[in-house]
């Protein structure tokens, strides 16, 4: 009997190709999405760019930058289909791992305060809030405050 491989989550880098299939989600996922030129401007810096994969469909990514001993999280989303799955644990996690073999001493991410589902998977990862970054992120009636998190790596 031949067996069928099940199909598996995978993280790989992204390439600009990815592009086009990340969108849709990030329009979705986000009130202010990045633009196709933030992710490609992240490739062409260099950044530490990623996506999910289960099997050959792309169902999360994440931008990391890297530098001077610390990792910040720019990035990270999963589709809205394949949320509540453990994935973006495991993705944080993944990141956790590419940092540390960077040798960085700490990871960073800003949060908007309301964000409860992405607030409680930073707490339960082990961040901190280490400050307030005043009306850091556009918002409809103005502007949102953002909460600086970190990880002692
Ligand atoms: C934040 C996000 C990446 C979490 O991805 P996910 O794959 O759904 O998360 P997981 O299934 O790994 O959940 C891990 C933990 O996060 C918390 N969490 C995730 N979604 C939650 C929700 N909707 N409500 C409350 N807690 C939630 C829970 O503590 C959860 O653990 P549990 O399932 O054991 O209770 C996802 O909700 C997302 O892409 N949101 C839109 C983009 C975004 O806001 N990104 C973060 C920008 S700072």
């Amino acid at each position: 009997m031949n067996a069928v491989p099940e199909p598996v989550f995978s993280f790989r880098p992204m390439n600009k190709a990815d592009v086009a299939a990340i969108m849709p989600l990030e329009r979705v996922l986000y009130t202010f999405p990045w633009t196709p030129g933030n992710f490609t401007d992240s490739l062409n810096a260099g950044y530490s760019c990623w996506v999910c994969e289960f099997g050959s469909v792309l169902v999360g990514y994440a931008v990391l930058m890297l530098g001077a001993g610390e990792a910040h999280v720019l990035n990270i989303a999963i589709g809205q289909d394949w949320q509540r799955q453990g994935i973006g644990r495991r993705f944080l996690q993944h990141l956790i791992k590419v940092a540390r073999e960077y040798h960085a001493d700490m990871m960073f991410l800003e949060v908007r305060p309301s964000n409860r589902a992405a607030r409680r998977l930073y707490e339960d990862i082990g961040f901190n809030e280490m400050a307030t970054r005043r009306g850091y992120y556009p918002a409809h009636d103005g502007r949102e405050d953002a909460i600086l998190m970190g990880l002692v790596l």
